[in-house]
């Protein structure tokens, strides 16, 4: 059998703040070869999948060695053979090894890496593009892009609380065009930044990392940004990312840009009043993960105005996608393939989602490489949205100029995401 795994290797290599990260290669008896890498989040969910990290005092307590061993050994002895077009066996034999909900005993670092691997060696044996082999024959729709202008948070020295301030080019007819207006924002906003005095360098993901005295000179400047690079009429909204679990639990939210602690009740109604005043459709994270009649408190308020998305909150997992549903809270789920831990998770919560009617972010993490497997993801998984980041720092702009590369291969059958992939009743215009 010309695709029976043959060999899993995994070696450390760097991420994009300087700290070690798993790379698993995988060959197969035919030939095919294929690499998958650990990307690495900050400002994750408690019910994550664990990174397994060394401890000590080498690199932060950030060392892999422990994750490198494991698949090394006992991985890559339990995989040898398997079809590696049998991605469902592969990932069952790997939540089977580990044997834990969280998987913290192997490592959701050493598993998703391998997860990764295997799927790249698969579509490699069949000489197809990652994103043209999960397409088939499927249809493939390139993502709307969620463009980082602003990074605060975790990311950022939590110089704001908000953690992204993002942009969604929602008049782009094409991904070429949305990067072209992604550029225009990203810039004038340096330059608004840069008069002011306050433009301090960027953030984890490349956004700027701005120095105000308010969230909302934030979402005040961004605005600003958006018309000066000649943006009108909800061409380009904003999309936000909260990340209330950095700065909220036990109904509590402790802003410490503005010193103020609000109740969930209190910081709602601040929440609104800035997705009433300003061109916001889209927020994600509203309140912590331990909240969840906020989160349900938030959708009921935004009345399907809003795509609400769902990150450390719904942890990329098919099971709370559905609960939440049911419970009338968020109407979107980030989608972080190393939050579940195996690729066939991964599907398997886009599946939950469609079928629910629910947008589907493809998403980076504050931690990642030069891999671009996301962007064949979100293509391939025709899951509508991508979120890389910022429009800086090569991590980041690797994964868009990989969408473009693949716009390209798609020629005149390319179809973009508009604003038709939120999940909105009454769309934005
Ligand atoms: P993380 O943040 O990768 O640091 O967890 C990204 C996000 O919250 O979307
Ligand atoms: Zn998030």
């Amino acid at each position: 059998m010309n695709n029976a795994i043959r060999a899993v290797h995994a070696r450390r290599i760097w991420d994009s703040r300087g700290r070690p990260t798993v790379e698993v290669e995988v060959s197969l008896a035919g030939g095919a070869r294929g690499r998958g890498i650990a990307p690495a989040g900050t400002s994750r969910g408690s019910n994550e999948a664990v990174d397994l990290r060394d401890g000590g005092d080498s690199f932060g307590g950030f060392g892999v060695q422990r994750a490198l061993a494991n698949v090394n050994g006992p991985i890559a002895a339990a995989l040898e053979n398997i079809d590696a077009e049998d991605q469902e066996r592969v990932d069952r034999t790997l939540i089977q090894l580990d044997g834990t909900p969280n998987k913290s005993n192997l490592g959701g670092n050493a598993i998703i890496a391998t997860s990764m691997a295997v799927l790249q060696a698969a579509a490699a044996a069949h000489g197809s593009s990652l994103w043209r082999y999960l397409a088939g024959a499927g249809p493939t729709v390139l993502p709307l892009p969620e463009i980082q202008i602003f990074g605060g948070g975790a990311h950022a020295g939590r110089r704001t609380d908000i953690q992204d301030f993002l942009i969604m080019p929602l008049g782009a007819q094409s991904f070429d065009e949305a990067m072209v207006m992604a550029a225009e924002v990203y810039r004038a906003a340096g330059e608004l930044l840069a008069a002011k005095g306050s433009r301090c360098g960027v953030a984890d993901e490349g956004g700027w990392w701005p120095d105000f005295a308010s969230n909302e000179e934030a979402l005040g400047m961004l605005v600003r940004a958006i018309d000066k690079a000649g943006y009108r009429n909800g061409e380009v909204v904003i999309s936000l990312d909260i990340a209330a679990s950095e700065f909220g639990s036990r109904g509590r939210y402790k802003l410490a840009l503005e010193k103020r602690e609000l109740s969930t009740a209190e910081w709602l109604e601040m929440l609104l009043g800035w997705v009433k005043r300003y061109p916001i459709v889209s927020v994600e994270d509203p309140v912590a993960e331990d909240d969840p009649d906020g989160m349900r408190a938030f959708t009921r308020a935004v009345g399907g105005a809003v795509q609400v998305v769902g990150d450390d909150f719904l942890v990329t997992n098919a099971k709370r996608i559905e609960d939440a549903a049911e419970a009338g809270q968020c109407n979107a789920v980030l989608i972080k393939p190393n939050q579940t831990g195996t690729m066939t998770e991964s599907k398997q919560a886009v599946a939950a989602a469609k079928r629910l009617g629910w947008g589907t972010i493809v998403s980076a993490r504050s931690g990642e490489t030069e891999d671009v497997m996301i962007a064949h993801l979100a293509t391939g998984w025709n899951a509508g949205q991508l979120k890389v980041g910022s429009f800086s720092r090569s991590e980041r702009m690797a994964k868009w100029n990989e969408v473009l590369r693949i716009e390209a291969q798609l020629g005149a059958a390319a179809r973009f995401a508009g604003a038709g992939v939120l999940p909105m009743r009454g769309k934005p215009s």
